[in-house]
C-alpha cells in the first residue's frame, strides 16, 4: 500500500505500453453502474480511475438503445445512490432525461472517465498483490496502449456488453434485405411501407415491433418458445412496485397467481394471439433463469389490432424471404434481430473464482458483488438499475472501510516520522 501511494501518478514503461499506478480501485466501464459505485467511492473520499472502450458515459444508452425508449420501471426504482431524478421528470423517463441525469450525475460527483480505452485483459499478480489491466485506446488524441496495475478492481462492464447474433440458415449468405440487431435500430421512420421481420419478443422486440407499427411498417414478429407479458401498470400502480411489495409476504408461487390473474383482468388471453406464457410464472422464471418479463407499453394492443404479426421460429432465409418452421414464407424488406445480449468479461477477466464462463457471478444476489483478491461486481445481478445501485453502495463501503484504516495508518506513521525529526533538530 505503501508503495502505491508513494507512486501515485509515477510511469515507467513494460511491453511498450505506458504503465500508470492507480491510487484506489479502477472501475471499467462508464455505464450507470460504473458511475454510482465511482460517485459512491466519491462520497468515501476515495480516489478511482474509470475506464470506458466508448467516447461518452452509459453508451448503452446514448448509442445502443431506440429514439422511442423510455425506462420501463418507475424512476424511484431507477434512480443512482445519493442523487435523485429532477422531481418535474415524469415516472418514466425519457432516454433524453435518463443520459441527462447521467450526465449530471457525473459531473456532481467528478466522475471523468479515461474514454476510448477498451479493457483487453485484467489479472491479478499474485507476487505484488495488485491487478494489472492492459487496454487498447481507440482515440486519435491519446492513442497509447496502457496498463494500469492497481489494488481494487470494479467489474462494471455490464449484463449487456455485446449483441447476441444467431447463426440462421442463409441469413448472412443468402438474404438481401438489410439486416440490423436491435441496438442498431433508431426508428421505424425509414421503414414506412416495408415488411420487416423482427427476430425475439422480448421487451426490445416487442418495443421495435411496436414503433415499426406506429410508422405504417408491416412487422412481424417471431415468437419462437414463449413469454410473459405483463401490463407495465395494474389499475394505476407499476406492476413491478405490486410484485415487490407481494413478494414481501407471499411466497413467489402465490405472488406469480396474483400477478398472472391481473394480467389476464388488464391484458385478456394472449395464447390466441401467438403469445403462449412459459410453464414457470414470470417471477420465478425470473429468479430461476434471468429472463425478464416483457411490460407491454403498446404492442400487446398493435398485435390484437393485426398491425404486428406473430409468426412461429424461422427455418431460413432466401434472397428476399423467410420461411417459418410452419412452412410459411413471407416476402422481406429488412430483418431486425431483438435476439439479446451478453456480457463480455470472460473475454479479458483471468479469473474464474467470481465470475462463471456466462460472464455472470456465480453466486446469486446479494452475495455477487465480492469476490477475492479486491475483484467486485457492479450491475451483475440481474435486477436492473436498482441492483446495480445496491451493489455500487456494497463496493463502495468495503473499499472505504480499507482505505480509510490505511489513510489512519499512514498519517500516524508520517506523525511519527514528524515528531523524532523534531527532536532529532
Ligand atoms: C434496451 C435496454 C433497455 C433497458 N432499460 C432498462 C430500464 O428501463 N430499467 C432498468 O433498470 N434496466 C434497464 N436495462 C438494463 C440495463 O442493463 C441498465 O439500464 C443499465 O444500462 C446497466 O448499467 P451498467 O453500467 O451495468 O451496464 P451498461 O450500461 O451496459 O454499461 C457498461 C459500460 O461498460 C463499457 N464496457 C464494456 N466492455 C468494456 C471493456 N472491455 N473496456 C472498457 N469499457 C467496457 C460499455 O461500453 C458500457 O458503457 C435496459 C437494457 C437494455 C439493453
Ligand atoms: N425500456 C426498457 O426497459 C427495455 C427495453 C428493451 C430491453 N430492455 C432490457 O434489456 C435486456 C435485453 O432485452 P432484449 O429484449 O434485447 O433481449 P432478451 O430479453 O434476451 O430477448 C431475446 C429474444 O430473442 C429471442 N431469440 C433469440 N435467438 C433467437 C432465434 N434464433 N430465433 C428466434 N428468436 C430468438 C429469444 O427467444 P427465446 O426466449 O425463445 O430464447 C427472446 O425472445 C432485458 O433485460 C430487457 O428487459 C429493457
Amino acid at each position: 500500500m505503501e508503495n502505491m501511494f508513494r507512486l501515485m501518478g509515477s510511469e515507467e514503461f513494460s511491453d511498450r505500453r505506458r504503465c500508470i499506478w492507480v491510487n484506489g480501485p479502477v472501475i471499467i466501464g462508464a455505464g450507470p453502474s460504473g458511475l454510482a459505485t465511482a460517485a459512491c467511492l466519491h462520497e468515501q473520499g476515495v480516489p478511482f480511475v474509470v475506464l470506458e472502450r466508448a467516447d461518452c458515459i452509459a453508451s448503452l444508452w446514448q448509442r445502443r438503445t431506440y429514439d422511442r425508449i423510455k425506462l420501463h420501471l418507475p424512476k424511484n426504482i431507477c434512480q443512482l445512490p445519493k442523487m435523485p431524478f429532477p422531481e418535474d421528470y415524469p415516472e418514466y423517463p425519457t432516454k433524453r432525461q435518463f443520459i441527462d441525469y447521467l450526465e449530471s450525475y457525473a459531473n456532481r460527483f467528478e466522475i471523468r472517465p479515461q474514454f476510448s480505452e477498451c479493457v483487453q485483459s485484467a489479472r491479478y499478480d499474485e507476487t505484488s498483490g495488485l491487478w494489472r489491466i492492459k487496454t487498447t485506446s481507440s482515440s486519435s488524441i491519446s492513442g497509447a496502449d496502457m496498463e494500469y496495475i492497481c489494488r481494487w478492481l470494479v467489474v462494471a462492464t455490464g449484463e449487456n456488453a455485446e449483441r447476441v447474433v444467431p447463426k440462421i440458415d442463409g441469413l448472412t449468405a443468402e438474404f438481401e434485405g438489410e439486416v440490423i440487431h436491435s441496438c442498431e435500430y433508431k426508428s421505424g421512420e425509414k421503414y414506412k411501407g416495408k415488411s420487416v421481420l423482427v427476430v425475439g419478443c422480448g421487451n426490445s422486440g416487442m418495443e421495435v415491433s411496436l414503433d415499426l407499427a406506429n410508422h405504417n411498417a408491416n412487422p412481424s414478429m417471431v415468437v419462437r418458445s414463449s413469454v410473459h407479458v405483463l401490463p407495465r401498470e395494474i389499475f394505476g400502480k407499476p406492476t413491478f412496485e405490486i410484485s415487490m411489495m407481494l413478494m414481501k409476504w407471499l411466497p413467489l408461487w402465490l405472488v406469480d397467481t396474483i400477478i398472472l390473474i391481473l394480467a389476464w383482468l388488464v391484458l385478456g388471453n394472449l395464447t390466441k394471439y401467438g403469445l403462449k406464457r412459459p410453464n414457470m410464472g414470470p417471477m420465478e422464471l425470473k429468479a430461476v433463469t434471468g429472463k425478464t418479463p416483457v411490460l407491454n407499453i403498446g404492442a400487446v394492443e398493435k398485435i390484437k389490432s393485426g398491425d404486428v404479426h406473430i409468426v412461429p421460429g424461422i427455418k431460413g432465409f432466401s434472397n428476399h424471404h423467410v420461411e417459418l418452421v410452419d412452412g410459411h414464407i413471407l416476402d422481406l424488406d429488412a430483418v431486425v434481430l431483438a435476439t439479446g445480449y451478453r456480457s463480455n468479461v470472460p473475454s479479458w477477466l483471468q479469473e474464474n473464482d467470481l465470475f462463471s464462463k456466462n460472464g455472470f457471478p456465480k453466486s446469486a444476489y446479494p452475495d455477487a458483488w465480492k469476490g477475492k483478491s479486491g475483484l467486485y461486481a457492479a450491475g451483475f445481478t440481474r435486477k436492473g438499475l436498482a441492483g446495480a445501485s445496491a451493489d455500487a453502495v456494497n463496493i463502495a463501503q468495503d473499499i472505504g472501510k480499507v482505505w480509510r484504516e490505511e489513510t489512519k495508518r499512514q498519517k500516524m506513521r508520517t506523525r511519527v516520522v514528524y515528531r523524532r525529526c523534531i527532536s532529532l533538530a
